[in-house]
């Protein structure tokens, strides 16, 4: 069946790995989570361009798998192409669902939440040029979303003022109240689907790729000669010195058996 390696700056891969789950239960999956050098909503694309292909071919070689997905949209939209040539095997980026929510937003009015670095990307303008020509983008970059998330998967609370404050600025500000659909461009945002919800009264769609992501990696693991399936436990490889009870917990209600902290050399 295969082998696939998920790749996040931390937990948000998880809601694309739960996709893929559920159309390819019988999917080998190992997962890593760049904790030390988290959030990359922050870095610069040098910093992404310089530290994601290395990290990714020392992953590789680590677990050897037949696929990568990166289930980042900070990675995917800065440093797919240098991931892509530092690999020999292939390699699916997360796309900002920016094409379903334009066709099926009735305002014409759409969203798009994404970490900081994501939103001003000229990936993401082409995407918008082609897809939501007819639509009003607003762009919305958080950080602390991302943080809230994390916080979440390690058991914390969440209070949904926290959220609120992180969505005033795209509903309170002008065209707010027309918007209908908000494209998750950042995989974390997933795992806070309720609160999100819970926190706006105007009804809106909330979209993310990770069902895309799985159907693609299905396409692609199709056309691959396989080697047979290598029997071995679900792995998280935590990027940084050692992993916390928390970190542990989080990965296991997700299926991955073993919790493993890697220092690469970068
Ligand atoms: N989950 C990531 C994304 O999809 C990045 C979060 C971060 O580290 O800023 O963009």
């Amino acid at each position: 069946m295969g082998h696939a390696l998920i790749f996040d700056s931390g937990v948000g891969g998880l809601s694309v790995a739960a996709e893929i789950r559920k159309r390819l239960p019988a999917l080998q999956m190992s997962y890593a989570a760049d904790d030390i050098f988290r959030p990359y909503g922050e870095k610069s694309e040098v910093q992404l361009k310089t530290r994601l292909p290395q990290l990714l071919w020392e992953l590789t070689e680590t677990v050897h798998p037949d696929i990568v997905v990166i289930a980042c949209n900070t990675a995917s939209t800065t440093a797919l192409n240098e991931i892509r040539a530092a690999l020999s095997v292939p390699v699916i980026g997360v796309v900002p669902a920016i094409k379903p929510a334009a066709a099926m937003s009735r305002t014409k009015t759409i969203a798009v939440l994404g970490t900081p670095g994501t939103v001003k990307r000229r990936y993401v303008d082409e995407l918008i040029d082609t897809f939501a020509s007819d639509c009003r983008v607003l762009l919305q970059g958080s950080v602390n979303l991302v943080d809230i998330a994390e916080r979440k998967l390690a058991g914390e609370p969440v209070d949904l003022d926290w959220i609120k404050t992180e969505l005033a600025p795209m509903f309170s500000g002008r065209h707010g109240a027309d918007i209908d659909a908000v494209v998750l461009a950042c995989t974390h945002f997933p795992l806070l689907r309720d609160e999100l919800k819970a926190s706006v009264t105007q009804s809106v769609q909330w979209i993310d790729s990770g069902d895309a992501i799985a159907r693609r990696v299905e396409d692609v693991l199709s056309h691959l000669k396989l080697k047979p399936a290598r029997p071995g436990p679900d792995t998280a490889l935590l990027v940084g010195p050692e992993t916390s009870p928390a970190r542990i917990r989080t990965f296991k209600d997700f299926s991955f058996e073993r919790v493993v902290a890697l220092l690469p050399s970068l």
